[in-house]
Parts: structure tokens; sequence; C-alpha cells
């Protein structure tokens, strides 16, 4: 008997030094010796069968073998445990020499950075900056600016109306009444201005390559004792060369808008043929970009402003289109369309 167990002891000790290879090994090993069904169990049970007086005996041995072999298992445990931990460790070793990985990181619309710059210029010229609403009333967005109702000069500008008085502005030009009649409202009247309005305005328009029905406007406006149209030349030339370069011819068209008089478009030299003439200035050599003009006497006293004693002049911009010029875009609609191939040039 006694030497049974010695023979199993030793078989099973055998058996837990080769299984080098897994946990799954070792666990098989302790149930075929150690289990409930295991062959050492299975001994103690047999015990019925020995003669009493050895029993103690071969029970102490029993007991022994046992207690040997779960040592065993339990180091062996331990071993193979460490060996897999090390071996997760080496292959997913962390080289903190390497760079970290980089998060995408984006950068303002195009829209936005012809904005700022725009903003830029103006503010170092000594300019405010003024917000007025996107949606309007009729009052500001036409009336004010001269445009009385059933004025033909508003079919230019057919909007999108959301009451019979309020409508989405279609232009920033209402942010001149609202600023003017501020002023004379806190009782400083003809108090001088000079301010941008920069925003968006909403047209009922096509939406093709040159148009869309929400576009970005800058309204300018200054008015003081002695402003003309000098003023505005010397301005709106100093901006757009800031803008196109030193080389860029600007010319000054005669206009009509209702809210000021003498009106005038501004168009820049042809900035793919620089004036020569080509498809993209339908050979003229030149590009609309803005309008501008001598603010109305009446648009002045309309909103608490005494002609006799101020002038101004105001202009307006549309955003896109100087992106486009500036930066060689030949469709307006590439701005809207979210397109991160498109906005990443920028
Ligand atoms: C005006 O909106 C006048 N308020 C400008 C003004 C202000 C004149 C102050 C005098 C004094 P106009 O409708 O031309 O004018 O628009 C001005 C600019 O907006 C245009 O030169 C063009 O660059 C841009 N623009 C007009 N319609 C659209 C459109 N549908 N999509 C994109 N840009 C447009
Ligand atoms: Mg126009």
């Amino acid at each position: 008997m006694e030497e049974k167990i010695r023979a199993l002891q030793a078989q099973a000790a055998a058996a837990i030094e080769k299984a080098a290879n897994s946990l799954e090994e070792l666990d098989g090993i302790r149930v075929k010796f150690l289990g409930k069904k295991g062959e050492l169990t299975g001994i103690l049970r047999g015990m019925g069968a020995v003669a009493a007086e050895e029993r103690p005996k071969v029970g102490k041995i029993v007991n022994e073998a046992r207690a040997q072999l779960e040592e065993l298992i339990a180091q062996k445990n331990a071993e193979l445990k460490t060996r897999a931990l090390e071996q997760k460790l080496a292959h997913e070793k962390i080289d903190v020499t390497l760079p970290g990985r980089i998060q995408p990181v984006g950068h303002l619309h195009p829209l936005t950075l012809t904005l700022e710059r725009i903003k830029k210029i103006f503010m170092n010229m000594g300019f405010s900056v003024e917000e007025g609403p996107e949606i309007e009333q009729d009052y500001y967005n036409f009336e004010a600016l001269n445009l009385p109702k059933d004025h033909p000069a508003r079919d230019m500008q057919d909007s999108f109306y959301i009451t019979e008085d309020i409508l989405m502005r279609s232009q920033t030009s209402p942010v001149q009444a609202r600023t003017m009649e501020r002023n004379a409202k806190a009782g400083m009247a003809n108090k001088p201005i000079r301010m941008i309005a920069p925003g968006r305005v909403y047209r009922r328009d096509e939406y093709d390559a040159s148009h869309s029905p929400m576009f970005t406007q800058v309204e300018g406006l200054v008015v003081d004792e002695g402003i003309s149209l000098a003023d505005l030349k010397g301005t709106l030339e100093l901006f757009l060369r800031e803008i196109f370069g030193e080389k860029v011819g600007v010319r000054f068209r005669p206009s009509f808008f209702p809210f000021t008089e003498p009106s005038a478009e501004v168009d820049i030299s042809c900035v793919m043929c620089h004036g020569q003439g080509c498809s993209a200035c339908k050979g003229t050599g030149w590009m609309e970009i803005l309008g501008a003009g001598m603010v109305h006497p009446h648009v002045l006293e309309m909103s608490g402003y005494d002609p006799a004693k101020v002038s101004g002049y105001a202009f307006g911009l549309g955003v896109e289109r100087i992106t486009m010029l500036a930066y060689g875009v030949d469709d307006l609609r590439l701005f809207y369309d979210n397109d991160a191939r498109f906005l990443k040039q920028f």
C-alpha cells in the first residue's frame, strides 16, 4: 500500500513538473490525482480495506503526499502565472520615447479667416465692430434706408418674410440706421461713427457658383463733419490693397442704391488675368467687389442725424466674393459643402 502511494506521488510530482506549458494542463493534473474522483482520493476512500492497525500510518502517508502535491501545484501555478505576465509585458512593451499620437486639429473656416482679416484691417484704421439682428424689422431693412413700401428697388433683394413687418435681413445696411438711431436716442445725435458690421444676410436668390440665398456681408459706415467721397475712396483703396496686394487696380463705377447718393460699385482688376481680360472677368479685366456711396441726407435725417452738420459714407461687401477672389475659389458653394478636402487647403 505504502509503495503504491509513493509511486502515485512520484508520478504526480513528475507530471506537475512537466506541466510547464499551461495553467489548464496543471489543473488537469490536480483533478487527476487530487480531485473528488482523483487517484489519491481513491486510496483514502478505500481505507476500509486496510487493516485497522495500518490505517493511521497509511492515512498519514496519503495526507503527506497530498500536502506535498498541493504545495508543488501552488508553486507551479505561481511560476506559470509569472511567466504569462512576463510574456505579456515583453510583448506589449511601451516605448516611452515614441512621439504621442497627434490629434487632428481643425482650423477656422475660410470665410471666418477672411472675415477676421477684414475686421483687423478696419480695426487698425480705428473702426469699431457693431452687430445687428439677422431677424430684422422691415423698417430698418428697407424703410429707414430710403426704400419705402412698394419701392421697386426692393425687388432686387426679394427676401424671406416672417410676418409682414419682420424678415430675414437682406443686407447688413440696417445696422447703419440702428447705430445712428441709437446714438440719437441717447441724446448723441451727430456723434461721429466709424464702424463695420459683419454678419449673415438672406435673399431669395439662386444657389449657383456665385450666389447663395444666405451669405455674409460686411457693412461700413463713417459719419462725421466734413466726410467726403475722397475719404471713401482712400479708405476702400487702402483696404483692397491690404487684401489683394499693392498692385491691384481699383475702379469706382457709378451705380444706384436708394440709401447713398452718389452711389458706386467698386471693381478691382481681375485677379486671374490682372486686367488683360479673361473668362473669369468676362473679358472686361475688372471684377465687381462691393457697393458704396455717400450716405443719403434723408437716411441721416430719418435716424436723427442732421445732414446740414454731418455727412458720411457707407459700403457693403460680400465676404464670399472676396474670399473667392483672394484665394482663387471658382465656386461659392464649396464654402458650404463642408468637404474637408476643400477646407483643409486654407
Ligand atoms: C448691398 O447689399 C448694399 N447693401 C451694399 C451697400 C452698402 C451699398 C452700403 C452702399 C452702401 P449688393 O446687393 O450689391 O449691395 O450686395 C453687396 C455684395 O454682396 C455684392 O457685391 C456681392 O459681393 C455680395 N452678394 C450679393 N448677393 C449675393 C449672393 N446671393 N450670394 C453671395 N454674395 C452676394
Ligand atoms: Mg450687386
